[in-house]
């Protein structure tokens, strides 16, 4: 796809997410072999990643969507985090993925993991398409990481800058003209 002036380069083309959604859905079907699995999507980030590796995911699948969202906007956040869509199901008992879009100061996925762990599923991994290991603010690591990048603000394949551009189909650099970085 062409993108204008608000795009530097495109970090991850469309193709390359294909490949490696694929490989992590295969990793996933063979590490939960047998078991029953509960896919959750944190939105709005994660939404095109999660409808891509759902179906990437063999066995006994069910799926649900959370929405958690730290506070600002613009390409930072503050560092407060509030739910503002529970699950439709409870997890005790379950295996829970959650899927994200991506790893940044790591402060909205240490908070969503202690706030699902106190409902006792029976396992809970983080399964996240992009990890900016270099921000972190707080420990945290994923299970399954899609790709480790550098720290520079994407958009597209869910991710957004200000609401827009998550339509993207690959993974874009931001042009910091754009945010004024
Ligand atoms: P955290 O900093 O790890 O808590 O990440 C919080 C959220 O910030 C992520 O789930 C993304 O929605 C958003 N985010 C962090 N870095 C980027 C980026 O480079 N592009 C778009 N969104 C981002």
């Amino acid at each position: 796809m062409e993108y204008g002036k608000e795009i530097k380069k495109v970090l991850v083309c469309k193709e390359r997410i294909a490949e490696r959604v694929r490989e992590l859905g295969e990793q996933i079907s063979r590490d939960y072999e047998g078991e029953s699995i509960t896919l959750v999507c944190t939105l709005r980030g994660g939404c095109v990643f999660f409808a891509d590796l759902i179906r990437a995911v063999r066995g006994d699948v069910e799926i649900d969507f959370i929405a958690v969202s730290s506070y600002g906007a613009g390409t930072k956040t503050s560092g407060e985090v509030k739910m503002v869509k529970d699950l439709s199901e409870p997890i005790k008992g379950k295996n829970i993925i959650v899927v994200e879009d991506i790893i940044d100061t790591g402060v909205t996925l240490s908070y969503l993991k202690k706030l699902l762990e106190a409902r006792e599923p029976k396992s809970l991994k983080i399964c996240s398409l992009l990890d900016k290991p270099s921000r972190r603010k707080v420990e945290f690591e994923g299970d399954y990481i899609g790709f480790e990048i550098e720290n520079e603000y994407v958009v597209g394949y869910g991710l957004d800058f200000n609401q827009k551009m998550r339509h993207y189909p690959d993974v874009c650099v931001l042009a910091p003209e754009v945010y004024g970085g």
